[in-house]
């Protein structure tokens, strides 16, 4: 009895005995009240009383929010697979594992979402890169990154099987995994984008909207991508199997035909469908069987510059492309011929109706219009050795165009799939080395079952039931033998084989297939006779079910997902697959290339018929041979089946289950019954439980050693090993534990998936640990090669920067020591000099004193000798006076004596006496005057001399002011500017010597080591005065002459020399204005000739002219007065040569 709670999730078993009804999953409302209220997964309400307790069943923990891997799932049955998908489903989790990390492939279920999720974008691509399955939500990327990533590991080949339902999304899937491994090719190349390209070129001519699918693929497909060693995309090949050709005829309500016809229709210009005689899509007639021409969600004209822009990525030209669309109109025009009836010989008959359309078909498949009328309504076969042109009834008539039209659409897709495998394959290189690995992907019709099943639909299931076997063989055929031979513990799952059912399609001798094969051949196998072989040879068989009856034209196969009724009428016709000879006849009439090549291989097969023109009779016989060398459909079919199966055989395999959710191509709408219906022909079920149950993981002893020794330290390689086996299980206990469920067979080691993950992250530790210690050798090797050289170069720095520093030290050392000696020796030159200099004045001051003392002496002498001189002088001219006055006197006395004579004659004597003394008074008084004032004159002229002496003296001993002299010399050249640096515009060319002197570098030399005081040094000695006493010839003094100079100032051995100073000096009182101008002897002219600027300044300083000048001026200096000038002690006695 189960005890229920509000809110527990159970199974409710409805039991409506319906097939593919199984419990649904609901939620526990009510239970208090006796009965129970349940809401289940679809909204409904249920009561159930105790009595059908039996109904419902608690759920397991993992079935009540889903898992990713289905493996996990606690209720292992249909009802549980089936609520994980819905309830992922409704969370927008459209993918979901089945036993995911599995040694023989991954299988993912996807559900078809029908709207656009937002995980396929290039960051999604990027999540999924290079991670393991079961690492991320499961995800079409992560089959994809599986599979690229298993090929680059394994170096294996890989294959990805989609399979589902039509609408179920396998063309979808197909093209994520291309875009993804596209992506993660990256390499952005003109080959990814052909390959991608190649997709709308197929779809266009391949796909077509149907009842449920929109835009269904009519034709099976394998594209085998290849990559180069470094996992580029390299090319590919694409593989197409068995296009649905009727539906170029046909088309069943709701439905379209191949989308290239409209999107041609409604994409071209009005021109080219002029050229082509085209209309509109509801013109003809095998576009509008299905009563549709429009498909929602697809923009036609759009598509078809889709469609040519690929075309042109894949190197179709543009005459092929015209040749493409000659064909397609033709067939559209040939649908639209009318037909009508004739009686012929009493035999139904049919006429092709002339209309333009004929005409049109005609003129484009390049055939003569006759011709193709009477090959669409006749007939020719051989009876009896005679040819005859049957007439064809209008059934036949039509089938007979129809067939052509087919035969035609048919070939022109074989050609544009081998059109676009010459532009993306490249056939492998020959070279041993090169090894190129592929990814393929099958996307092939999944099983179907209508209500009538025709011939193509049995090859359809005959692919499907090869792909379950290939799938059985994988997931559960293999593995259990392989348990068996390795002798594990193992118990037997039990699963549904096809095999059987296999064989009796088309393995065993006499197989259905062979049948229908041989039947086709034969030439007067009907499909009622090869009903009826079919029946006897298998009646038996419990996968054939016969017709009920005789009447019966069906007959059913129990396929692996359920019986199939196939209707075997025109069986026989469909395998034949052949044209028949007046077509083929006509085709090689037509003068157009392209559609001759399209049937290059019916024309091929018919070698009687092309020699002999179009009307003659050939052999039915010989049709009939060469017919034999034409494979059947199936035959064809089952060859590139088996081809195909190979192919995937050395492959690793990875399955795509598809589901529909519903039939309405509506999101979020899960049809339980149709999903289960598909999980139950997927064998869904069987493969989760034996992946459950089985050991999907698998080493033999050799990989298992190599993988995981890194794990035990010190277990050699497996080569190295002589108990490999026993190294397996050392490992396996110690890191699985010995009781755990993993197995040893005799050459292999089994795993669950856990044990591959505890021991693949002990591997990932260890490995990463062996990293870390090679890195960090590596590291350290390298940092320490690193160090070396940088210490190497550091020292070398190092080198020479302490040479430099210690070369820089040594000079500025160099320089102090330098310095300090010269300041030594200087120190002790100048001790030296003073002493000698006290010693030298010392001298001078005796040499001077007996000098001074001699010139006293002479002096003194001279003195008085002066004075005795001056004395006697002025004793003499006292003398002299005293004697005038005598002699004036004596002549006074006279004088009386002669007047009182005179006198005394005249009066008294005693009165003369008188008279001559007053009168000789008188002048006595008078000579007494005038030598007072003799006496008065004379001090008077002392005292002016003597001052005059004084004034003399003193202005010899006045200094000289020489700034006030040169003043007064040049005073006419006006006021220099006082600003230094100032001093004025330079002259032109002068402007560099004119900057203000630049600060010298100071060098405080004496900082260190003062020099000792220096005495007050008495410059008085070194007057220009005294220099010129000393130096200067002649008796030439310091004082400015204004006449010329005999001899020069200075001494000179040259006469040159000597010249030259006199010279100077001549032009320095030239300058002074002292001396008159030269008179040049070239100057007399009157300015009719030209003399040279050069010659005169020859003629004026050359040394002849000087020498005559001078000694002219000489001479005539003899003459002139002379007014000396005192010249200053600074003022250049002469420039530099004097
Ligand atoms: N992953 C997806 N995301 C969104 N829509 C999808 C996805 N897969 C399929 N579909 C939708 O389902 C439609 C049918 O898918 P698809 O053509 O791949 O089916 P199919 O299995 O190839 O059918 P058929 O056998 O008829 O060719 C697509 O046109 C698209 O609208
Ligand atoms: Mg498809």
């Amino acid at each position: 009895m189960v005890i229920l709670q509000q809110g527990d999730y159970v199974w409710l078993d409805l039991k409506t005995g319906r097939e593919f009804e199984v419990p649904l999953g609901a939620v526990v409302k009510l239970c208090d009240s006796g009965q129970i209220q349940v809401v289940d997964d679809e909204g409904n309400e249920h009561w159930i009383s105790p009595q059908n307790a039996t109904n419902i069943k608690p759920m397991h923990p993992t079935s009540v929010h889903g898992v990713e891997d289905m493996i996990r799932l606690g209720d292992l049955n249909e009802a549980g697979i089936l609520r994980n998908l819905l309830i992922r489903y409704r969370d927008r989790l459209i993918y979901t594992n089945c036993g995911s990390r599995t040694y023989t492939g991954s299988i993912l279920v996807a559900v078809n979402p029908y709207q656009l999720l937002p995980i396929y974008t290039a960051e999604q691509i990027r999540y999924y890169t290079n991670r393991k399955i079961g690492e991320m939500p499961p995800h079409i990327f992560a089959i994809a990154d599986n599979c690229y990533f298993n090929m680059q590991r394994n170096n294996r080949d890989q294959c990805c099987i989609i399979s589902g339902e039509s609408g179920a999304g396998k063309t979808e899937s197909t093209k994520l995994i291309l875009q993804f491994l596209a992506a993660i090719s990256g390499q952005h190349s003109w080959i990814e984008q052909q390959v991608l390209e190649a997709n709308p070129i197929l779809e266009a001519f391949g796909n077509a909207k149907t009842i449920r699918n929109d835009n269904s693929s009519r034709f099976g497909k394998y594209i085998d991508i290849h990559f180069n060693k470094r996992g580029a995309i390299e090319g590919a090949k694409i593989e197409q199997y068995l296009l649905e050709k009727s539906r170029v005829c046909r088309q069943a309500n709701g439905e379209r035909n191949y989308h290239i016809f409209y999107c041609m229709l409604m994409g071209m210009s009005p021109e080219q469908k002029k050229k082509l005689g085209l209309g509109k899509p509801t013109d003809y007639t095998y576009l509008t069987m299905g009563k549709c021409t429009f498909c929602d969600g697809r923009d036609d004209s759009k598509e078809y510059a889709n469609i040519r822009s690929a075309m042109k990525v894949l190197m179709f030209t543009d005459t092929e492309n015209g040749e493409i669309s000659k064909l397609m109109a033709a067939i559209l025009h040939m649908g639209n011929l009318s037909y009508e009836p004739r009686m012929y010989d009493n035999l139904d008959s049919c006429e092709v109706v002339y209309s333009g359309q004929l005409l049109t078909a005609a003129t484009l498949l390049e055939v003569d219009c006759l011709d193709l009328q009477n090959c669409l309504t006749s007939r020719t076969i051989i009876t009896r050795g005679e040819t005859v042109s049957t007439p064809l009834n209008m059934v036949q008539a039509l089938d007979v165009r129809d067939a052509f039209v087919k035969g035609i659409y048919g070939r022109l897709f074989v050609w544009i799939v081998e059109k676009i495998n010459a532009a993306i394959y490249k056939p492998p290189s020959r070279e041993p080395k090169t090894v190129r690995r592929s990814i393929g992907l099958l996307d092939i019709f999944g099983f179907e079952n209508f209500h009538a099943n025709s011939f193509e639909q049995l090859c359809i299931n005959f692919a499907n039931e090869n792909l379950q076997q290939f799938f059985v063989r994988h997931v559960f055929k293999l593995e259990q033998e392989e348990y068996n031979l390795e002798n594990i513990n193992w118990q037997h799952i039990e699963f549904t084989d096809n095999q059987d059912a296999l064989d009796m399609i088309a393995l065993k001798p006499m197989n259905i297939i062979s049948l229908i094969d041989e039947e086709s051949k034969f030439p007067k196998g009907t499909d009622t006779t090869m009903l009826n072989k079919l029946n006897s040879q298998h009646k038996l068989n419990a996968y054939y079910i016969p017709p009920k009856n005789n009447y019966e034209t069906q007959f059913g196969i129990s396929h692996f997902a359920g019986i199939v009724y196939y209707e075997t009428k025109g069986f026989l016709e469909k395998n034949r697959d052949t044209l028949h000879g007046d077509i083929i006849q006509l085709v090689h009439s037509s003068k157009n290339k392209f559609i001759k090549q399209i049937f290059q291989a019916d024309v091929a097969m018919f070698p009687v018929a092309l020699v002999t023109p179009l009307s003659a009779p050939f052999s039915f016989l010989q049709g009939a041979e060469t017919r034999k060398r034409s494979p059947t459909l199936s035959s064809q079919f089952k060859r590139s089946l088996e081809l195909l199966m190979r192919t995937l055989g050395v492959c690793q395999p990875f399955f795509v289950r598809c589901i529909k959710p519903n039939e309405y191509k509506k999101s979020m709408l899960f049809d339980r019954e149709l999903c289960v219906r598909q999980l139950r022909y997927s064998g869904m079920m069987e493969t989760i439980r034996i992946r459950r149950a089985g050991y999907p993981i698998r080493y033999t002893f050799v990989e298992f050693v190599d993988r995981y020794r890194v794990l035990m330290p010190g277990v050699k390689p497996a080569y190295k090993q002589g108990d490999l086996r026993g190294t397996c299980q050392r490992i396996a206990e110690a890191f699985l534990g010995r009781v755990d469920d993993w197995q040893i067979g005799k050459t292999k080691i089994f795993l669950k998936d856990h044990h591959d993950m505890m021991l693949e992250v002990e591997r990932d530790k260890a490995i990463t640990d062996k990293v870390i210690l090679i890195q960090k050798v590596v590291r350290g090797f390298k940092d320490r090669s690193n160090f070396v050289k940088m210490r190497k170069s550091v020292m070398l720095i190092q080198r020479y920067w302490r040479g430099y520093r210690c070369r820089k030290r040594f000079s500025a050392m160099r320089l102090g020591f330098c310095r300090l000696q010269a300041l030594h020796r200087s120190r002790k030159l100048f001790t030296q000099y003073h002493f000698a200099r006290k010693r030298i004045i010392l001298f001078q001051a005796r040499c001077r004193g007996y000098l001074v003392r001699r010139a006293f002496r002479h002096r003194l002498w001279a003195v008085i000798t002066i004075q005795a001189s001056v004395r006697a002088m002025i004793a003499r001219r006292l003398y002299k006076r005293l004697k005038g006055e005598y002699h004036r006197r004596l002549e006074a006395e006279k004088m009386r004596l002669a007047e009182e004579m005179r006198l005394s004659k005249e009066m008294s004597s005693k009165k003369a006496k008188e008279q001559a003394e007053r009168t000789h008074q008188e002048r006595l008084a008078q000579l007494a005057r005038e030598d007072a004032a003799r006496e008065i004159g004379e001090r008077k002229e002392a005292r002016r001399k003597k001052e005059m002496l004084q004034q003399l003296e003193k202005a010899r001993n006045e200094p000289v002011n020489d700034s006030e002299m040169v003043d007064k010399m040049f005073g006419f050249l006006g006021v220099p500017s006082v600003v230094p640096g100032h001093e004025g515009q330079p002259p032109a060319g002068f402007e560099d010597l004119e900057r203000s002197p630049r600060p010298m570098d100071e060098e405080d030399l004496d900082a260190s080591l003062p020099l000792p005081e220096e005495e007050e040094e008495d410059l008085s000695e070194y007057k220009f005065a005294k220099f010129a006493a000393t130096y200067f010839q002649g008796t030439t003094t310091h004082t400015y002459i204004r006449r010329p100079l005999k001899v020069p100032l200075l001494f000179h051995d040259d006469e040159g020399d000597q010249l030259a100073s006199l010279a100077v000096w001549i032009t320095i009182l030239r300058f002074m204005g002292d001396l008159p101008e030269p008179k040049y002897h070239t100057a007399i002219s009157d300015g009719s000739e030209k003399i040279p600027v050069m010659t005169k300044i020859y003629e004026t300083l050359g040394k002849k002219t000087y020498k005559r000048e001078l000694q002219a001026l000489q001479g005539d200096a003899e003459v002139r007065p002379r007014w000396p000038i005192k010249i200053g002690k600074n003022f250049p006695p002469e420039p530099s040569r004097g």
